[in-house]
């Protein structure tokens, strides 16, 4: 029961971006210097994910190519000589054949993009990541997800705590802590009121899911927002197979909000020795003007 297959739910218009996602993937957006999308997809292979399974939707072009070789691009690198380059952009794609794209024909929700995946995933459990959700941390959230897995042997999703006022815009858990960084979930609610939130544990795009998930997606119940909810599938999940939580360590960014796409940007290229300290001193130099 290894976790081999992924699946990226990337139909999404990103239209919290326009107009910069007018003709572009919202999932190509750049933290630095390298996609959203790039980011997780390196998560799932250093998880030992072996398939990929993107769900696109219309206006995915670039996604598409970015995982493809350029041979323009390699060629010019090679002609002059940006060895270091030249093996970056090969590295990023993977082996032939480990990206299957399927498409999500309507946007009806996060539940019935994960369904749009049934029959490549087929009888096994498997990944879903939301690459929305960066994470900042010195162990990649899904690697300790699948270990946990192969110990607790069930579903879980990756969880944090949030402010309470909050809660409206995640999956939210009632749940028990049963180990340091383990909850075992009673209940959960898509984006209640902060009233009527039963904790305030979030959940994070990143799971494990046992199939039998897809029998309760493929009922295509409408939840919050009117929309098919994987939160939703989940809680009918839980009447027949245990679910966790996963507290992961570190830190998370929702570059699917302005704000904070723009703090994943500082996070990260602080990260980064060539750039560090010009950005501390424009910190420094900006801050005395707010
Ligand atoms: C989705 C899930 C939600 C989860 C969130 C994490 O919501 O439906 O349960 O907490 O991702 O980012 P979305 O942000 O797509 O509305």
């Amino acid at each position: 029961m290894k976790i081999k297959k992924a699946v990226f739910p990337v139909a999404g218009l990103g239209t919290r971006f326009i107009p910069a996602t007018k003709a572009m993937a919202k999932e190509m957006l750049p933290v630095v210097d390298k996609p959203i999308i790039q980011y997780a997809v390196e998560e799932a292979f250093a998880a030992g994910i072996e398939q990929i399974i993107f769900v696109t939707g219309r206006g995915k072009k670039a996604l598409e190519d970015h995982f493809d070789r350029s041979f323009e691009i390699e060629h010019s690198l090679m002609e002059k000589g940006k060895e270091d380059l030249l093996k970056q952009i090969q590295e990023l794609v993977p082996k032939t054949g480990t990206i299957i794209y399927t498409r999500q024909n309507q946007p009806l929700g996060l539940g019935h993009a994960i369904w749009c995946a049934r029959d490549i995933v087929g009888d096994e459990p498997f990944a879903v990541l939301l690459a929305d959700d960066l994470i900042q941390t010195d162990k990649p959230v899904l690697a300790e997800m699948v270990k946990k897995f192969d110990r607790l042997r069930a579903s879980m999703a990756a969880v944090m705590e949030i402010e309470k006022n909050q809660t409206d815009k995640y999956g939210i858990l009632d749940a028990q802590q049963v180990e340091e960084d383990i909850f075992r979930i009673d209940d959960m609610v898509e984006k209640p009121k902060p009233e009527d939130a039963p904790s305030n544990l979030a959940i994070v795009g990143r799971y494990i899911l046992t199939p039998r998930i897809f029998q309760h997606l493929g009922k295509e119940k409408k939840g919050a927002g009117g929309e098919i909810q994987l939160t939703d599938a989940m809680k009918a999940l839980l009447k027949e197979q245990p679910i966790f939580g996963y507290k992961f360590h570190g830190k998370r960014f929702d570059c699917g909000d302005k704000v904070g796409f723009q703090m994943a940007n500082l996070a990260f290229a602080l990260e980064r020795p060539d750039m560090r300290d010009r950005l501390i001193n424009f910190i420094k130099e900006i801050q005395k003007d707010v």
